[in-house]
């Protein structure tokens, strides 16, 4: 597949007005995506579990105008956002020529996420996810033959990736793969692709409690931060290692080894915020309580063999992973003891899901 795989053939007979939705999950990577380049595509291959309970659900309604200008309002939780819509406008100029359409529809896009607003988790992976869901739906039906479900995934992760790169992780689940790798034949920098390889029981339902430790702004956005991997001087290093990483956990998830998965994926989160803290300006996203939590979970693991482990997104925020085996010990953990490092007492039980759907 190449980028001209994505230009559609349309129908004349375009549609007057109708409405779609989707809801898409959020999705949280165990080998990171960080560095990029040319139009949103990773320096390194990525693999992430799909989320099931963190989700956006988006309806887009559309009519008929004239004129060439894009027109749109979007709404989240019923409040019209002037703030979402500079980085909508962006991501309709990227996408156009995937979905020319665009500019003949005044578009309305109703918008809620299943997480607290500003909760510090990104809402841009399940939000552009979602937001190209319908958008192809659109483009579903207006198309001349039938749309395969292979072409619909893949297009839909290559139009989320152009609004957010991790995105293109959202739509299928449990297990998807963005970026080029030497080991997986189907991968591509284009969009995300289930990982079809076998996957030990080991992994299945695989829990992800995220703790929120800060819920303000990000200091400094991912944008920025990809930028920041441009000349810094331990980049090409770091992709290697990436791309090296997700071949060891490719044997990993095969084997079912838990303390092999701890490993690479600790250390995943620790070299990204290290890439944070070793560019030019450098900064720091972690707060004292996600240094807190992780001391906590190293010293749980060390008295009760726990095979729980932690990740971390651009943020101060903690993921823990762990086998669905030990829900109710780590969810008694959790209530019992690094309940104390969230902001206001808040966190997220959720687990490993299968992508995206349509309401
Ligand atoms: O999707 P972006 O451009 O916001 O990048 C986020 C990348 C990380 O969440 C930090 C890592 C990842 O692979 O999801």
């Amino acid at each position: 597949m190449t980028e001209l795989d994505f230009i559609p053939k349309l129908d004349n007979d375009f549609l007057k007005n109708g409405r779609v939705s989707y809801q898409s999950p959020s999705n949280i990577a165990l080998v990171k995506y960080w560095g990029k380049y040319g139009e949103q595509l990773p320096e390194n291959a990525s693999i992430s579990f799909t989320l099931s309970n963190c989700h956006t659900k988006t309806t887009l309604e559309f009519e008929e105008k004239s004129g060439t200008e894009f027109e749109f309002e979007v709404y989240l939780d019923g409040h019209r956002e002037v703030g979402f819509e500079p980085k909508i406008h962006s991501f309709f100029e990227r996408v156009v020529s995937y979905l020319p359409f665009l500019r003949k529809y005044r578009f309305i896009i109703k918008t809620t996420n299943s997480f607290p607003h500003s909760s510090g988790i990104a809402s841009s992976a399940s939000g552009m996810s979602a937001l190209a869901l319908c958008l192809l739906e659109m483009e579903r039906m207006m198309s001349k033959g039938p749309m395969t479900d292979q072409y619909f995934a893949q297009k839909a992760s290559f139009l989320a990736r152009l609004g957010s790169g991790s995105a293109a992780r959202s739509i299928q689940g449990p297990l998807v793969v963005w970026g080029q790798h030497p080991e997986i034949a189907t991968a591509t920098n284009l969009y995300g692709v289930p990982f079809t390889a076998s996957v030990h029981t080991n992994f299945a339902n695989y829990q992800d409690a995220i703790l929120l430790v800060d819920k303000g702004e990000k200091q400094v956005s991912s944008t920025v931060g990809h930028n920041l991997m441009h000349g810094h001087p331990y980049a090409r290093q770091r992709f290697a290692t990436a791309n090296n990483n997700l071949t060891k956990l490719m044997a990993i998830l095969k084997s079912g080894d838990l303390e092999s998965f701890i490993e690479v994926v600790e250390s995943e989160a620790l070299q990204l915020h290290a890439m944070m803290m070793s560019s030019m300006p450098y900064f720091i996203l972690m707060k004292p309580n996600t240094l807190e939590i992780i001391n906590r979970i190293w010293a749980y693991r060390k008295e009760t063999k726990s095979k729980l482990c932690f990740t971390l997104d651009a943020g101060a925020n903690v993921h823990v992973l762990y086998p669905h085996s030990e829900k109710d010990t780590v969810n008694a953990f959790i209530q019992n003891d690094l309940v104390q490092y969230c902001k206001n007492g808040e966190y997220i039980l959720d687990e490993a899901g299968l992508g995206a759907v349509k309401l």
